[in-house]
């Protein structure tokens, strides 16, 4: 049996064997097998139904400094911004008209946002939309603080784990910054009963096939609910400002690769793999993601939230971004529904 059949009949491969398969993401006969079991496998889950999260980016402020982030705490250069609650809450507004039924709260580490400061918030949207999933991405929390914004009304959970193994997790993350601590986070999170999510960047500065294989191998561990994946883009005020970014068809393989390990997984097609490939996201519908994140931040403010350099969706333009990822979707033959999205557990 080769491994592309051990991987669509047991679900997983050991290290040794995903580091080989990555290895084949060029080969169009292995991809094309992978994205077909993978389809296969969303389709029979999910149809053709693509959820859509309303991604608000509330803050830029950020405390910490990971070398790789547009929004890191030495980016001098970085304009700062962050919305005030009634700012936030018209993004809502506005996103609950055009049919969004998940909003996601994005932002960097920023100290000013206390627990006192999210659980108000997260309340507040709670109570207006109690028929909407509220998912929140803020980063690394103690135990005490995630429960609260549980309790808040809080339903799900965005932390990427940026990368499972330590050595490369060092040469991206300054020293202030530990994968005990964010791997800490995600279990915290998962004991908590959050739909959590977890992933990390395809192409990053220094990674290897084996990194990649430990971040599969983590997250087939871990079972998240939720996996983020997208190309590392190069961000011009960064330390890796030169590197090349991430492979497109490695990212697309890849997320074939985890449909496949977590059949019910939420798989968004993401921001930065629209950004290096215009119909990145069609393609990785089409490879078994599920999930789409429209802008849904004020246009005032998009251009600031600069993780990686041209990003897509921060002009005039880019409004209605529901509306264009819609035609989009249905062009490449999917439907964007106006639901929760919820993540659906194997019925036994
Ligand atoms: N390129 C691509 N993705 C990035 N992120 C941060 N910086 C970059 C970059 N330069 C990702 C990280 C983070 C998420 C919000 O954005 O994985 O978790
Ligand atoms: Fe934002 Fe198309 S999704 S402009």
């Amino acid at each position: 049996m080769d491994i592309i059949d051990k991987l669509i009949q047991t679900h997983t491969l050991t290290g040794q064997e995903f580091t080989e398969l990555i290895g084949m993401y060029e080969d169009q006969e292995a991809a094309e097998r992978l994205s077909a079991e993978a389809l296969r496998i969303r389709k029979e889950i999910y149809g053709n139904k693509v959820f859509v999260r309303g991604l608000i980016e509330f803050t830029n402020y950020c405390k910490n400094d990971c070398l790789y982030c547009g929004i890191r705490r030495s980016n001098q250069n970085s304009s700062r911004y962050r919305l005030t609650k009634e700012e936030i809450l018209e993004c809502c507004d506005h996103g609950f008209e055009l049919g969004y039924r998940t909003f996601v709260l994005q932002g960097g580490e920023d100290p000013w946002y206390t627990d006192d400061r999210m659980t108000d918030l997260v309340s507040t949207i709670k109570q207006r939309y109690p028929d909407c999933a509220l998912t929140l991405s803020i980063g690394e929390k103690s135990f005490e603080s995630y429960q609260r914004f549980k309790e808040a009304g809080a339903d799900r959970y965005l932390l990427r784990h940026e990368t499972a193994s330590e050595t490369l997790y060092r040469k991206l993350h300054p020293e202030s910054m530990s994968l005990k601590n964010r791997i800490r986070c995600l279990y915290d999170l998962k004991e908590l009963g959050y739909q959590t999510g977890a992933g990390f960047m395809v192409g990053a500065p220094f990674q290897t096939r084996e990194d990649i294989a430990q971040d599969l191998l983590f997250l087939k561990e871990l079972e998240p609910q939720m996996v983020g994946i997208g190309p590392f883009i190069p961000h011009h005020d960064t330390v890796f400002a030169d590197r090349p970014a991430g492979s497109v068809k490695l990212t697309i393989f890849l997320l074939s690769v985890i449909r496949i390990m977590l059949p019910h997984v939420l798989l968004p097609a993401t921001t930065a793999l629209g950004t290096l490939d215009p119909i990145g996201r069609e393609k990785g519908m089409k490879a078994g993601a599920n999930v789409v994140m429209p802008n849904l931040s004020p246009v005032k403010n998009r251009k600031q939230y600069e993780l990686y350099d041209n990003k897509i969706c921060t002009g005039e333009e880019a409004a209605e971004c529901r509306d264009c990822l819609s035609r989009r979707m249905e062009t490449a033959g999917f439907q964007v529904v106006s639901d929760r999205g919820d993540f659906q557990a194997e019925t036994p």
